[in-house]
């Protein structure tokens, strides 16, 4: 890759990192992507939420100028896309979908393949690897080939060669598919320090549990941005209401909970002793607890009584 250019007087200024104009991508007739358009502030993290095939992949791609627009245009980390595609190669790091590294080579040598994409010198190359690598905990594995790698192990892997040229803007297509729990936890650990390091996170996932860490989340459907806000703020919006959940103690049968259907409560979930319902009203508080040990004294009382073994 030859030099980036330098980035046209007064863009660096811009808070946003990437800004999309209604980008639109049609394969045939069919619209992958129709008319998207966001603005994503620097130093943030964008999550990009849409079933399979809903159009993110496509997005990014349009984003990191490997696919032209059929329609629309983006300014990513300064540059015009389409238009300054190789100064956009240079600023941003994008791990895609498929996690592009060679299987046959091991972690070291893959980083060092990466570093020669990009230019990088040895004495950067080996710098950026110490840092690199210790925090994505990569030391130990170095020297293995990637093939023999675990998902969690491989993800962490491709995200270092997608960020040793240290970009402003990094793009991350489902880096948490097929990760345990513990694998996505350290990684989103590493995304939010990215981010507080001023670099920009672009991600998108299927697990909606993890995009409360996210400062804005896009929801895409069918090539549409359908909703753009906070995660916070499209949860106080939800056209739905409240919810009301109710949590039974351990070992609390699910029917037990069934009088919150009295309340006229929409019964939205069902996992065991929880219960989740719509609800209109704020106010809705329900807790179920344990008896207190005078209601259970009072009830075997009662019990007592009932069968005759005491004289009231
Ligand atoms: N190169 C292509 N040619 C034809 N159709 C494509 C191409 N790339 C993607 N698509 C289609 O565009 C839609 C969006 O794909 P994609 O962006 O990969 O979705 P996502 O990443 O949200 O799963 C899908 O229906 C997919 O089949
Ligand atoms: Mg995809």
């Amino acid at each position: 890759m030859s030099e980036p250019a330098s980035r046209p007087p007064g863009e660096a200024s811009s808070g946003a990192a990437i800004e999309a104009e209604g980008l639109c991508k049609t394969f045939g007739d069919f619209k992958a992507v129709d008319r998207v358009s966001f603005s994503i502030a620097r130093g943030s993290i964008f999550g990009f939420v849409g079933s399979n095939g809903s159009g993110k992949s496509t997005t990014i791609r349009m984003l990191c100028g490997l696919l032209e627009p059929t329609e629309g245009s983006a300014r990513v980390a300064g540059f015009r896309v389409p238009g300054d595609e190789r100064s956009v190669l240079h600023r941003i790091g994008y791990m895609s979908q498929k996690l592009s590294l060679y299987p046959a080579l091991s972690i070291l040598e893959n980083v060092r393949f990466a570093a020669g994409i990009y230019s990088i010198d040895a004495a950067r190359r080996e710098s950026r690897w110490r840092t690199l690598r210790d925090r994505l905990d990569l030391g130990p594995y170095e020297k293995l080939r990637v093939s023999a790698l675990s998902v969690g192990i491989k993800q962490r892997t491709a995200l270092c060669c997608s960020i040793l040229h240290d970009p402003e803007v990094v793009f991350l297509d489902e880096p948490t598919a097929g990760v345990d729990l513990e694998n996505r936890a350290v990684f989103w650990e590493i995304i939010r320090e990215m981010a507080a390091g001023g670099i920009t996170v672009f991600v998108t996932s299927h697990y909606l549990d993890e995009m409360e860490f996210a400062d804005v989340i896009g929801f895409i459907d069918g090539g549409q941005m359908i909703a753009l806000d906070s995660p916070e703020k499209l949860k106080a919006n939800q056209a739905g209401g409240y919810r009301v959940e109710i949590i039974g103690p351990a070992g609390l049968p699910s029917a037990t909970l069934e009088p919150m259907l009295l309340l006229d409560l929409e019964p939205a979930t069902v996992a065991g002793a929880r219960r989740r319902a719509r609800s209109h009203d704020p106010s809705l508080n329900i807790r179920i607890a344990l008896p207190t040990l005078e209601e259970v004294f009072l009830e075997m009382l009662r019990a007592r009584e009932r069968e005759g073994q005491v004289t009231p």
